[in-house]
């Protein structure tokens, strides 16, 4: 299986849980490095510009106010099928519809307070880890 990196955001409101060590545990346990990470509070325009696909969607202004409600903490997670492998650990965006294990059914409240993001194919990762970090902030692991 190649060896992929894919993008992941811990959102604010698992930020403010205190769960991000838990979260982290979840990645390496389950095979995924972090190769790169930054905590920030994101402004109005990086949240509109990350989430710009939704743009027309009904939920999207509140997705926005959520994202910049307070930090999150980003990293670029490095493994074998990484991108699927980070949903599955994600499980489904709608925390009643998230399979018992998986982040969001143990931390996300709801479908628009839902604890983590994750790329959702390996275009996606690629455009998102570009949107955040320069190629300079990717570390490379001995392996
Ligand atoms: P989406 O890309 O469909 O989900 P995922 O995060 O699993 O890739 O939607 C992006 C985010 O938008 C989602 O994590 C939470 C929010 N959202 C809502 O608030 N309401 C909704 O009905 C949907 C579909 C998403
Ligand atoms: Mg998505």
């Amino acid at each position: 299986m190649a060896i992929e990196r894919t993008f992941s955001i811990i959102k604010p409101d698992a930020v403010a849980k205190n769960v991000i060590g838990d979260i982290y545990s979840r990645f390496e346990k389950n095979g995924l490095s972090i190769v790169a990470a930054k905590m920030l509070h994101l402004t109005q325009a990086q949240a509109e510009g990350f989430y710009a696909e939704h743009s027309e969607r009904g939920f999207f202004k509140d997705l926005v106010a959520f994202m910049v409600s307070g930090p999150v903490i980003m990293q670029v997670l490095e493994g074998e099928n990484a991108v699927l492998k980070h949903r599955e650990i994600m499980g489904a965006t709608n925390p009643k519809e998230a399979a018992a294990g998986t982040i969001r059914a143990d931390f996300a409240s709801s479908i628009d307070e839902n604890a983590v993001h994750g790329s959702d194919a390996l275009e996606t990762a690629q455009r998102e880890i570009a949107y955040f970090f320069s190629n300079d902030e990717l570390c490379a692991r001995t392996r």
